[in-house]
């Protein structure tokens, strides 16, 4: 006879299982085969936003994100011209149950873009983001070397307005805001935020004229 113990392990996988396969399924009936097996589906997908006419042209990454993601109408993720690492994965990770990543309608974003939000990141419309790029809005670790290891260090929301081009390889720091039509050149680290109709570029990003 098994004991209760074994039972309840058997129950407990059982039960593993069957969300495993509802949350496949659910995704199959709203999304279509593409999503299917393009997004590597773990722990999210209660919180999973999609809007119609999303493409995706390379694997998305959700990683152990527990939050919010929404991804706007026409969205298009991952370019397949573009140069790429691997597959080319993007990782959208609103890591804490908490935390949100919106995207919004007709946004771009090429291969490798990583976009990791412990609070909240919005990116808005009409958007090009290029490949390699990173958003943040976290620092992940202390500067104090006693806590560098045990905490995450500040967390500030990062907004990206409408109509933003982000060039290959930049990184978005906690605390940005990129105002509605500004461009950030590529290999740019922006610090601090840029107002709207702005070219800004360098390390740490500065404004170099208006648009
Ligand atoms: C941002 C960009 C479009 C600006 O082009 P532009 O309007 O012709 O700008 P300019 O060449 O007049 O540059 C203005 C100044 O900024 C500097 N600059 C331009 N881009 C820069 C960059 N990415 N990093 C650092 N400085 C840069 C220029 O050297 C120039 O400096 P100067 O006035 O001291 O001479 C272009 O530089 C860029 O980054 N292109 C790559 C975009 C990309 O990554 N595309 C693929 C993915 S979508």
């Amino acid at each position: 006879m098994q004991s209760k113990k074994s039972n309840s392990v058997i129950f407990w996988m059982l039960a593993k299982l069957f969300m495993a396969f509802w949350r496949r399924w659910y995704l199959l009936r709203r999304r279509g085969w593409e999503v299917l097996f393009r997004i590597e589906a773990t722990g999210i997908l209660d919180n999973f936003k999609c809007g119609n006419g999303v493409r995706i042209d390379t694997p998305i990454r959700i990683g152990g994100g527990k939050g919010t993601l929404d991804i706007g109408n026409e969205v298009w993720l991952g370019w397949d011209a573009a140069q790429k690492l691997g597959k080319g994965t993007i990782l959208l990770q609103p890591r804490l149950a908490e935390s949100v990543i919106t995207v919004g309608a007709h946004t771009q974003m090429s291969n490798n873009v990583t976009v990791i939000a412990m609070g909240k990141i919005s990116i808005g419309k009409n958007c090009l983001i290029g490949d390699m790029t990173s958003i943040i809005d976290c620092d992940f670790h202390e500067i104090d070397p006693d806590k560098r290891g045990a905490g995450v260090g500040p967390i500030e929301p990062v907004s990206i307005g409408d109509n933003v081009w982000i060039g290959s390889r930049v990184m978005i720091l906690r605390g940005v805001a990129i105002g509605n039509n500004s461009v950030i050149g590529a290999g740019s680290i922006v610090t601090k935020s840029i107002p709207s109709n702005s070219l800004a570029v360098g390390v740490p990003a500065k404004v170099v004229r208006k648009i």
